[in-house]
């Protein structure tokens, strides 16, 4: 009588890693698999194929116990058989992480939806993928969901106009999420936009250095002005821009003649940045509400940007000791840390994010940074990022780059990275119960800058 192909069976003689035939076995790497050796039911994550050797490997997640899976508990087995997860298994895969935020649908079988573990945002997230894969559309995806389902604030660094809708629902989106976006405080400050609320920056309030950065001022090779700006460090601080001219242009001293010189060359007095009486980015972010969105894009002068992103990081490192947390969204992340940036106020930012990356997480200051090209954003942030999410990216160099960064994606899940469509993604790191391949939802909220359309007869 027909039997049929022989059972997949596994092995696993360390408890944490098997492995399995590649003969008659169906499972591509980022499958979840059953495991059952008549003692125990282990889920567990088929990792990769290895041709030469004739083997798939992979690891164990966690053991099945009545109606639960335990991520604690894992077994060694000699030989188990190898059966596709079913959807109840994932199911308890998610209860026991607490993988509670829908983000789309896993591109595996049986194609169960995708979740995120919301409690693990206190880490740093690194996002890329190439132009137009969809990288903010789907950031967006993901943080209506850490909006809506969860009460950690989001600041978001946005500076092609994407997150200005944020605060609005698409006329379709229904459901849970929707009802809960529609009760957040979800706040849009814009350099020049009648009607928005205003994106300023106070200087008086920026840290000594940051003014000097400002400035452009060098202690060393601008050593008169910098020290005249630490005399009159207490003007600074209660005094605008605007109002400090005449009070410099009136003294005697020549190096206070040369910082008017300075603040008239450089433009200072004609940015739109500067609070005066307005809402300063700082108080808003200060009363923490659901989300604010920083619209860096408009401002007459590139400067201005990252005046903006400087006097807000500033402010919350100052204050780290509140430890008030924040998940901070840096889309086009290498505009703020790009290893190459030069200018003062730009190196100042950098380091400010350098600092935020290494010491930040204990103080609940948590990145999420965005970009095209991982070599755009310096090495000693991307580092520190426990999660990882990676849109199609084709450039060879950089996929090899991210796997020596992310020892916990798999080797043989990134290299899918060029094949993958707009709207797809691998999460791999803390922030995810296993390394997974992803469609990503639909929106709920309207995109801002969405690209331009080909004008047709
Ligand atoms: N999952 C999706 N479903 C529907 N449309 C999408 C999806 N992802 C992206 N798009 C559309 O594709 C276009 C490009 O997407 P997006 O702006 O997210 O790409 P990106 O990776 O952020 O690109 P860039 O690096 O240039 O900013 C947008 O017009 C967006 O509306
Ligand atoms: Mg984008």
């Amino acid at each position: 009588m027909e039997t049929g192909a022989a059972a997949l069976t596994a092995h696993s003689d360390d408890a944490r890693s098997l492995t399995m035939p590649l003969a008659g076995n169906p499972f591509a790497p980022g499958s979840l698999v059953i495991v059952d050796d008549g003692v125990h039911r282990q889920v567990a994550l088929v990792e990769s194929r290895d041709d030469e050797r004739g083997i798939a490997r992979g690891r164990l997640i966690g053991t099945i116990v009545g109606s639960a899976l335990d991520t604690r508990a894992s077994h060694p087995f000699g030989e188990a058989a190898v059966t596709a997860v079913d959807l109840e298994s994932i199911d308890q895969l998610h209860a026991a992480t607490g993988a509670a935020l829908e983000v789309g649908g896993d591109l595996m079988p049986p194609g169960h939806p995708a979740r995120l573990l919301p409690h693990r945002f206190n880490r740093h997230t690194f996002w890329c993928g190439q132009s137009g894969s969809g990288k903010t559309y789907a950031l967006g995806v993901v943080l209506e969901q850490v909006i809506a389902h969860t009460a950690l604030p989001v600041v978001i660094f946005d500076p092609n106009s994407d997150f200005v809708r944020l605060g609005e629902l698409n006329p379709d989106a229904s459901g849970p999420s929707a009802d809960a976006l529609r009760e957040r405080d979800i706040r849009v400050l814009r350099p020049n936009t009648a009607g928005a609320k205003p994106l300023r920056a106070r200087f008086l309030d920026m840290p000594i250095m940051s003014k000097a950065a400002v400035l452009e001022l060098d202690p060393v090779a601008d050593r008169e002005e910098f020290n005249a700006l630490l005399h009159l460090r207490e003007l600074f601080e209660v005094t605008e821009v605007a109002s400090i001219l005449p009070t410099l242009r009136g003294s005697d001293e020549p190096a206070h003649q040369r910082l008017a010189l300075r603040l008239e060359n450089l433009g200072l007095l004609g940015w739109e940045v500067w609070a005066g009486r307005d809402r300063a980015a700082t108080e808003v972010i200060d009363e923490r509400p659901d989300a604010t969105v920083l619209d860096l894009g408009g401002f007459s002068t590139p400067e201005q940007q990252l005046v903006v992103a400087l006097s807000v990081l500033d402010e919350l490192w100052a204050r780290r000791e509140d430890r008030r947390p924040l998940l901070l969204v840096i889309d086009e992340a290498h505009n703020l840390c790009s290893p190459q940036l030069e200018s003062p106020v730009a190196v100042a930012v950098r380091e400010r994010l350098i600092q935020i990356a290494a010491e930040g997480r204990k103080f609940g200051l948590w990145l999420l940074l965005s970009t095209q090209r991982p070599s755009k954003v310096h090495p000693g942030i991307i580092s520190q990022c426990d999660n990882l999410a990676l849109m199609k990216m084709t450039s060879p160099i950089d996929l090899e780059g991210l796997a020596t960064y992310f020892g916990y994606a798999p080797t043989a899940l990134i290299a899918r990275s060029p094949w993958f469509r707009q709207g797809e993604a691998l999460f791999a790191g803390g922030f995810v119960p296993a390394p997974t391949l992803v469609k990503v939802n639909a929106r709920l909220t309207p995109e801002g800058g969405v690209d331009v359309g080909v004008p047709m007869r």
